[in-house]
């Protein structure tokens, strides 16, 4: 069967979206999964293309198992929309630079947002933790491992 092939999408792709990338491949594999999905991630800037994951952002996700392996790069509208099925932003600003940059109907309709599919927790955005202390890189943790097992959830009930 075709893989499903889905992109998390944050402003530097250094915290939240390698985080988001590592948590739902973690969860993937758990469920037993793994084939059935390609994974990864990407920046709607550039900023921090080819660099690895926050270092604190890394710290705070090894402690839960989960090594954040992914080299930041730029989100690509020419490319990554044609390759991925779904397209999910961290928060608003993310969500919204996307839709500016879709170049069609279909392109707009891969668009979602990470706290959409969220089950325990009652945030709309996963929120920016670069210029916070570390409850902030827990909090994306939290939400990330709460909305990845209701991300897959939905997809295997094919709601989406
Ligand atoms: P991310 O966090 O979007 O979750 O990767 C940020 C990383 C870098 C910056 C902002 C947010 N920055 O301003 O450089």
């Amino acid at each position: 069967m075709e893989k499903k092939k889905i992109l998390f999408v944050c402003l530097g792709n250094i915290c939240r979206s390698p985080s988001a990338e590592a948590v739902f491949t973690g969860v993937v594999k758990k469920h037993g999964k793994s084939n059935g999905f390609e994974i990864d991630s990407a920046g709607t800037s550039g900023w921090h293309a080819g660099e690895p994951a926050d270092r604190r952002m890394q710290t705070h996700a090894v402690k839960r198992g989960y090594n954040l392996t992914s080299i930041s790069r730029k989100f690509n509208p020419h490319s990554d929309f044609d390759h991925f099925d779904m397209i999910i932003g961290m928060d608003d600003s993310n969500v919204q630079n996307l839709k500016q940059m879709a170049r069609s109907a279909a392109d707009l309709d891969k668009i979602c947002k990470m706290t959409d599919f969220s089950r325990e927790f009652n945030y709309d955005e996963v929120p920016d933790p670069y210029y916070g202390g570390s409850e902030g890189f827990e909090l994306v943790l939290d939400l990330l491992e709460d909305a990845c097992e209701g991300l897959l959830e939905k997809i295997e009930s094919k709601e989406i």
